[in-house]
């Protein structure tokens, strides 16, 4: 039997104190249990993919809105967190492409 993924629980440790920010992190957990949960009730893959893009669509408000901030407050490690924003980015966009496609798209 397959073991499943059933949620991600927000914890309050990762409250930043910084309201906008943190209404976004618990938007992203919402989204991503919404995936988590269609993942494990087998729904026809063009629910999924909408799911991820909404998904997509939310981590790029995310990341724009958190870069907006670290200009504004000059954040010190603002390079290396965007960098790892861009990184991100790419390996979800992969994800999703090969989602499109279809299983077995990636050649594995
Ligand atoms: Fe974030």
């Amino acid at each position: 039997m397959r073991n499943k993924l059933d949620r991600f629980e927000w914890n309050e440790k990762y409250r930043l104190g910084f309201a906008e920010i943190d209404a976004q992190h618990q938007q992203l957990f919402a989204t991503i249990n919404e995936l988590v949960r269609a993942v494990n009730s087998d729904l026809a893959a063009e629910h999924l993919t909408g799911i991820i893009e909404a998904l997509l669509e939310y981590k790029n408000l995310h990341f724009k809105t958190e870069e907006k901030y670290f200009q504004e407050f000059r954040y010190e490690e603002a390079e290396e967190h965007i960098a790892k924003h861009a990184e991100f980015g790419f390996e979800t966009r992969g994800a999703a492409s090969q989602k499109r496609r279809g299983p077995g798209a990636a050649g594995l």
